[in-house]
């Protein structure tokens, strides 16, 4: 290697390293999160996570609950660029109506990094997002079941999320898109749930009537664990035995779920992470240090889980976690 290569490469490295070093240390910045409420176990744990991603890294996190209502999530998100702060987060509840206040955020020059769902707006009104590919969330429950039923005939109900919402359109198509060409497995009911534990079981009492008192039903597919863990309940209300009678399939792995799949009582959870802030953080830490722009979307990853995979474990790792 030549001198000059030698020089040419120390500097960048110096670049790299300081870069990296200033990265580190957002200490002080202000960052407003616009979160959607609390309406399961999993977005607990995103809030709680969230928070301690702040603190470790001495960010002044201003928290803003909304709800379920996306013009508390406007508001709020108004109210961060009239405070001036240093970027936001939003997990956006519906995908739709966020051009204009995300136009005014850029305005202001303020990034905003969405987290765990996405937006119907132009990329460049957010600097990034944080989320699983929610397709492929659908797309291994939905290829769980195939595998699970083989040639047996197979009547789904489905628990849709939140209408509007990304995970609702994007976990409904990815299951579909699994079991295309399976003749023998349909979706004969399908209804939202709004993503809640009471919603869940209230929804699952309907389907369970409409089909035979539940005879007719091969499995539930849930869009989220707390709609499977208040489907089970609905299963367990009509005498049958949620697990064997209706198979259980959904998507977060939330600890509850795993006690019921080690109970038997479900079949089988897809994971979606609830630190969607400490990726967040760390690409504002690049881009505040020297503009680095991040991938457009960060996914995180889709795995499954059943009874194989020590579900008693997996509760006990999960289980103070802020769920
Ligand atoms: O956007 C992620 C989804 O929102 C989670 O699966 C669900 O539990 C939540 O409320």
């Amino acid at each position: 290697m030549s001198i000059i290569t030698k020089l040419a490469l120390a500097a960048s490295l110096a670049t790299a390293l300081s870069s990296a070093a200033l990265a580190q240390d957002i200490s002080g910045k202000v960052v407003g999160f616009s979160q959607i409420g609390s309406e399961s176990g999993w977005r607990a744990a995103e809030t709680s996570v969230t928070r301690q991603e702040a603190e470790a890294r001495g960010v002044d996190l201003k928290f803003a609950d909304a709800q379920q209502k996306q013009e508390n999530q406007i508001k709020a998100i108004r109210g961060f660029i009239a405070q001036g702060v240093d970027a936001i987060l939003v997990a956006p509840v519906v995908a739709t109506g966020w051009d204009e206040v995300l136009t005014e955020a850029k305005e202001a020059e303020i990034p905003v990094v969405l987290l765990d769902r996405g937006v119907d707006a132009p990329e460049d009104l957010y600097l990034t997002s944080v989320a699983s590919d929610q397709v492929e969330e659908g797309r291994v429950a939905g290829q769980w079941l195939v595998d699970t039923v083989g040639a047996e005939d197979c009547k789904v109900v489905e628990l849709q999320g939140t209408v509007g919402s990304t995970p609702a359109i994007n976990r409904k198509q990815g299951f579909e898109e699994a079991i295309a060409g399976h003749d023998n497995i349909t979706i004969a009911r399908s209804q939202t749930g709004d993503f809640t534990r009471s919603k869940g079981k209230e929804v699952m009492e309907g389907f369970i009537k409409a089909e035979n008192g539940g005879a007719d039903i091969c499995a539930v597919y849930a869009h989220n664990d707390d709609m499977a863990v208040g489907a089970i309940q609905a299963i367990k209300d009509a005498g049958l035995k949620p697990g064997t009678d209706i198979l259980v399939v959904s998507i977060d792995a939330v600890p509850d779920i795993f006690t019921a799949i080690a109970a038997g009582e479900a079949n089988a959870t897809v994971e979606l992470t609830p630190n969607m802030a400490g990726p967040a953080f760390d690409v504002l830490a690049a881009y505040w240090a020297d503009g680095t722009e991040p991938e457009k979307f960060i996914i995180t990853e889709s795995k499954l889980y059943t009874s194989a995979d020590d579900p008693a474990g997996e509760y006990e790792r999960r289980k103070d976690l802020g769920y």
